[in-house]
């Protein structure tokens, strides 16, 4: 589609089929995302083909070289990357792995990326589930952001919600001690279940010391999907979990 830009289903014939978290979203691309696309995947993008491990200090590599040791945060599901370029320009002293399979998306944060001239943005392409868990290292992530993950409403599809205890496991093997697990919602009872979860998981303790929801933190800018769910009346819930030592 994109001659030397992002592969369809990247991981497809190497892994398992699995419950998805997500819907193969094609989307209209527009011209400049994929003038994006072509110009800047090959320096800037990531297939998650689930075949090699990432060396991060490499995949963060700019013209003065490798940046081993740089901090490095995964965010899930980045939509279309606005709120991403925004706490990557605030936190240029971290990378920010940024995990969509949104090709559309993955055009526009590229080009976000260059515009405000951000060296520490990464776009991966493909389910972040196979990046955490054959991609990257064990302890390798500083921290973790699901923002506004897809809520999968209806009860047959619970399956296919990302938290739930398998994925924090997980995760919990990847991020090292004291990286934070940030994740908002806009749904309710995904809120309630994001709190069972991750009070449960004895990898990580709430960063609110009466066990409940974070108070909106200002350097979460709001995201498209939060904008849409606030339009219509929905409540949002912020959850800050800490890695611990176990
Ligand atoms: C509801 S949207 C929210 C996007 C953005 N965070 C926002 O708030 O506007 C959820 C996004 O997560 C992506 N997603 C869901 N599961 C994923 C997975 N396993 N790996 C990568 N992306 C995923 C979807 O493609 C979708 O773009």
């Amino acid at each position: 589609m994109f001659p030397g830009g992002p592969v369809a289903d990247p991981a497809g014939s190497h892994h398992e089929r699995r419950i998805r978290s997500f819907r193969p979203r094609r989307g209209r691309v527009t011209p400049g995302q994929g003038e994006a696309l072509r110009r800047l995947w090959p320096q800037w993008g990531l297939d998650i083909d689930g075949l090699s491990r990432i060396d991060l200090g490499e995949l963060f590599a700019t013209a003065a070289g490798p940046r081993p040791g740089l901090p490095v945060v995964l965010e899930i599901g980045f939509g279309m990357g606005e709120a991403t370029a925004q706490m990557a320009a605030a936190d240029p002293g971290t990378g920010i792995l940024a995990a969509d399979v949104h090709t559309p998306g993955q055009g526009n944060l590229l080009a976000l990326a260059e515009r405000n001239g951000l060296d520490n943005v990464r776009v991966a392409n493909g389910d972040a589930i196979i990046l955490l868990r054959e991609m990257l290292a064990p302890a390798s992530l500083s921290g973790l952001r699901v923002f506004f993950p897809d809520p999968w409403p209806k009860k047959r599809h619970h399956k296919r919600r990302l938290i739930q205890p398998e994925f924090i496991e997980l995760a919990a093997t990847r991020l090292r001690p004291g990286a934070l697990l940030h994740c908002a919602t806009d749904w309710e009872p995904y809120a309630e279940q994001m709190l069972e979860v991750l009070s449960a998981s004895p990898a990580f303790d709430n960063s609110q010391a009466d066990g409940g929801y974070t108070p909106r933190p200002d350097f979460r800018p709001l995201t498209k999907f939060e904008g849409q769910g606030l339009h219509k009346g929905h409540l949002v819930h912020d959850l800050i979990f800490r890695r611990n030592d176990t």
